[in-house]
This record gives structure tokens, sequence and C-alpha cells, in this order.
């Protein structure tokens, strides 16, 4: 069952307007999404919106990939894409509020997609929003360590394409290592992947970092197998999918240094790779430090490129789910 963190994610007649945490989408609803993703790498038209749509892109972390692959997205729909990135050159450096900031990106936009630190100030402008004559589209882009639910989307695809979501193959092993307490990627991903409950997961965490308790209660609360452990070797023989990802260390917490001496001890490495049962997908959101060796990009079961090339259409599929209201 799809979870809304708020009513106000919906418009009156139950339509999505809102996309900010990943435990929205459920296999019901993404794998059509999936689907519509791949016809649209294959070259199908974009369902574009009404003429003069906006959109805009607040970005008040950093980013490549997931600013991109939205900006070409919202154009490939046809929006007018305008973003703010820089926040010295916004009214913000005139003293003006977040709240009246955001109010103001909000009146000017049908699509408003943003990547910041707080994931209650982004449920803040959903809820106030609702309340608007023309309540804008609203897109989560990454919130604080919490949530990158389009990520997860994305993620997702290339599970799916890798065919590891299909239950009637059997029982799928996923293995989660490094960072898993501040990253947004991996919770979002965990959220998402409890929609299929043919996948179990092992955790390999740098020590002190491990996955929260709140979320191994929810992954119980689902009947869920897993297993908390330090062999990554003896963890990437028995893996069916791996993810991976650098330090979150923006965030704070622990020991930075030790944090990143126990990480290099996690990397993979060509013969880590060689561990891995051929059919396997090693997947990584990027940016990368040092978890994975570049001279295991050639391998086939490399999945973090696919992710990003293909993740362009996945956005794009969508964002074409997430239309404007038609103006009365
Ligand atoms: N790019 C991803 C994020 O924004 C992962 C990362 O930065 O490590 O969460
Ligand atoms: N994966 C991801 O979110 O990358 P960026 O931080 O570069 O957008």
């Amino acid at each position: 069952m799809s979870m809304d963190p708020c009513p106000e994610v919906r418009r009156p007649d139950g339509t999505l307007r809102a996309f900010v945490e990943a435990r929205q989408l459920v296999p019901a609803t993404i794998l059509p999404l999936l689907e519509r993703a791949e016809a649209l790498a294959a070259g199908a038209e974009p369902k574009g919106v009404p003429p003069a749509s906006a959109a805009t892109l607040l970005f008040q972390q950093p980013s490549t990939r997931t600013f991109l692959s939205f900006a070409h997205a919202a154009g490939a729909l046809g929006y007018h894409v305008a973003d703010l990135r820089d926040m010295s050159t916004t009214s913000f450096e005139k003293g003006e509020s977040q709240e009246d900031g955001w109010r103001t990106i909000a009146e000017l936009s049908e699509l408003i997609i943003l990547r910041q630190p707080s994931h209650d100030a982004l449920l803040d402008l959903v809820r106030s929003t609702s309340k608007l004559a023309r309540p804008p589209i609203v897109v989560n882009a990454g919130s604080g360590p919490l949530e990158h639910p389009t990520q997860s989307l994305i993620d997702v695809a290339t599970l799916h394409r890798r065919k590891m979501l299909d239950p009637s193959k059997g029982p799928r092993h996923m293995v989660f290592v490094g960072d898993l307490q501040r990253s947004r990627t991996v919770n979002s991903l965990l959220d998402i992947l409890l929609g299929w409950s043919h996948i179990t997961f092992t955790f390999v965490p740098v020590a002190g970092l491990g996955p929260s308790e709140c979320r191994l209660d929810a992954l119980r609360a689902m009947g869920c197998t897993f297993e908390v452990c330090a062999d990554l070797d003896d963890a990437l023989t028995k893996a069916d999918g791996v993810y991976l990802q650098r330090l979150q260390d923006e965030y704070g917490g622990g020991d930075a240094c030790r944090h990143e001496a126990a990480l290099d001890a996690l990397r993979l490495t060509p013969e880590r790779m060689d561990r891995l049962p051929e059919h396997a997908v090693v997947m990584h959101p990027l940016p990368r430090r040092k978890e994975i060796d570049p001279a295991t990009d050639q391998d086939p079961r490399a999945g973090w490129w696919e992710t990003v090339h293909h993740g362009r259409f996945v956005r794009t599929a969508l964002l074409e789910s997430l239309q404007p209201a038609r103006s009365s």
C-alpha cells in the first residue's frame, strides 16, 4: 500500500501533485513508469505540458546528475526551465525569508524541483502551496540525509532492467555497503524495495554507521529477512545486487578519518568484483570517491553509468505522470 506523508501531496481529485518520499510509490505504480521510461529511451514522443508551463529547479545543495537530468527531462516535456543554485545571487542574500522566497517560486512555476537540507521544510512547502490558487507540482530531488526518492526510482529501474524485480525468478539478495546511516539514497531505496518481498538484505556498514534502528524496525514490520555482517568478501559471493555509496560526511557525526579508513577497506576492486555471481549488478548513486575502483567500470556487472544514462528517461516518465492541472 502506498503511503502519503500528508494529504496535500494530492489534488482534491486524488491525482498526485507532490512526489517527496519513496514510500509514495509501490510496484503497481512504479512498473508502468519504468515501461514508459523504456519507451522514451527508445524514441517515443514525450507527452508535452500546456504551453508556457514553467519549471524551476531550486538546488540549495550541490548536484550534477540529478540537476541535469531533471533540467533535460523538464525541457523534453516542453517546460520553460529556470534554475536557482547559487543562493548568493538571489534575494535571500537581501534577507528574504525562506518562506517568502519559496512562495515566490511557487507563484511563478507550474513545477518546482527542489534539493535542500530539510525534509520538514519540504513538507511545509507542500502543505503551504496547496492553498494557492494554482498549486505547483513539487518533486523532491534530495532532502537532507532522509530522502532522495527519484534516485531510488532510477536505481529500481536498473534493478528491473537487470531482472532483479521479477519474483517468479526466485529470491534475490541485495548487499548494502558503507555509510548506511546518513545516506538518503539508501533510506529511500530500502523504502521502495519493501514492495518486493522476494528481496532479502545483507548490510555491511562502516563501523558506527549501520542502518538506524527505526529502519530495521520497518524491515521487521514488513517481515523482510536481513542480516548485518562485517565480512564483505563473504557477502559478495551470495549477492544478486550490491549498493555502495560515499561517506555522507557533510552531515557530521563520528570520526571522519576513521570512517574513511574503514570505507577504504570495503573498496570494490576488480578482485572483489570477481567474487560476485556473473548475473549480479553493482550500483552506486554517484558521485564516488574511492568506494569503487574505476578499473571495474567496464565489467558487465557495473550498473552505475547505466543508472545515470537511463535516469533521464525515468525522470521524464515521472514528470510526464505529474502533468500540471488544467486551468478551469
Ligand atoms: N548524489 C547522491 C545524493 O545526493 C549521493 C551522494 O551525494 O553521495 O544523495
Ligand atoms: N546521484 C545524485 O543525486 O547525484 P548528484 O548529487 O550529482 O545529483
